[in-house]
Formats: C-alpha cells, structure tokens, sequence
C-alpha cells in the first residue's frame, strides 16, 4: 500500500493543501508549527479515524470553518483507493470510499494502513500495561477491522462486570474476585 496524494481542506491549519508523495520515501521538512505533525495526524486519521491529540473533531476543523475535508488516493496491490473523511466542528463525522458513503465506520477502517512511532510511544516501555493494550488494539483494529466491534462489545461487558463487583462488595463480603481494569 502506498499513500499517493493527500488532499488537506480546513483542517488544521491548512485552509487548502494539495500534497503529491512521488519518492519511496518522504521527510517532512518545517519550522514549529508550520503544520508537520497535523500532516501527520492526517494520514492518522484516515487510518484509524481516530487522532492520538484531538479528543472531539471541532478540534480538527479549521478555526472560524463548520467543516473539514481530508482525502487521499492509494495504490495498492490490486487496486487504487479513493478515501474521504468529513469532520464538522458540530455534528456527525462522514467517511466515503470510492466516492461511496459508507453507513458503517467500521468498514473504512483496515483501507489504509499506518504505524506511527513518535517520542510519547516511550510510554510502551516505560507506561502501564493498559498504554501496551491500547496500542496492540489500534494495530489489530487496522489488520482485522472487525475487531473495532468486538473491542467495543467487550470493554462494555466489562464495564457491566466490574460495576456488578462493586455493588456485590458494597454488601457483606462473599467470594472476594478482583476487579479487572478497564482501559
Ligand atoms: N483547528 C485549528 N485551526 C487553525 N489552526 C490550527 C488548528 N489546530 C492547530 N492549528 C495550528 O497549527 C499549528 C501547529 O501545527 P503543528 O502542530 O502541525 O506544527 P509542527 O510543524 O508539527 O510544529 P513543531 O515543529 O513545533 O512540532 C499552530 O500554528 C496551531 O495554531
Ligand atoms: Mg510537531
């Protein structure tokens, strides 16, 4: 797979980039905050559509803009892909695959593939166990995209679980069962 254009409206800092990777390899050149890691954080999203510093997608739309446009063509080995992600500064995100909405999310998870490897992933090593789950997480979701279902099914059952361990120790003890943590 290999990221051919990206195309940034609105998002960010970028009002209207339209960007072209030719060379095998590319290296992103910039003074602080000219926009490197929003690039980035681009190519990110539309690989796992979720960004590792915006927690609500109004972060994302360019200052004073409703909505933000990020697009990009692949080639990979058997076709080329055309991806399309809106994000509104209020409202649903939509997210389009050869110019084809797509109803479930899901569905446009696993098209592109990316790992990215920043300082702060220091916390793999160094971080909690739950850091070491969310990243292995993140990657089985990009490989296997039905996985996001399963994730999201478990980390309910397990919500539901813990909650019914502590109302039960709340009352006079019986069998004592750890919690298990959640995140
Ligand atoms: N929603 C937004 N609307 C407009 N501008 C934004 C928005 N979010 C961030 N910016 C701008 O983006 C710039 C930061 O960009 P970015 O973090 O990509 O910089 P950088 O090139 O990675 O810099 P550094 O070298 O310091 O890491 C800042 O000028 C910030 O004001
Ligand atoms: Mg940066």
């Amino acid at each position: 797979m290999y990221l051919r254009t990206l195309h940034l409206q609105q998002f960010r800092n970028y009002a209207n980039q339209f960007v072209e990777f030719n060379a095998a390899k590319t290296i992103l050149l910039g003074d602080n905050a000219q926009g490197k890691s929003n690039l980035l954080e681009a190519v990110e999203l539309l690989a796992t559509l979720r960004s590792h510093r915006a927690t609500r997608d109004r972060e994302l739309v360019q200052e004073g803009q409703e909505t933000a446009y990020v697009t990009a063509n692949l080639e990979r080995s058997l076709a080329t892909a055309d991806l399309a992600l809106v994000l509104r500064a209020s409202g649903r995100r939509t997210v389009a695959l050869n110019g084809e909405t797509l109803r479930r999310q899901a569905d446009f998870l696993g098209v592109m593939n990316a790992v990215q490897f920043s300082s702060s992933d220091l916390g793999l090593v160094r971080g909690s166990p739950g850091q070491r789950r969310d990243w292995v997480d993140a990657l089985l979701t990009q490989l296997e995209p039905v996985y996001a279902a399963i994730l999201q099914q478990y980390n309910q059952i397990l919500r539901q679980r813990n909650a019914l361990l502590r109302q039960k120790q709340e009352k006079p003890p019986m069998a004592c069962l750890p919690l298990i943590p959640t995140n």
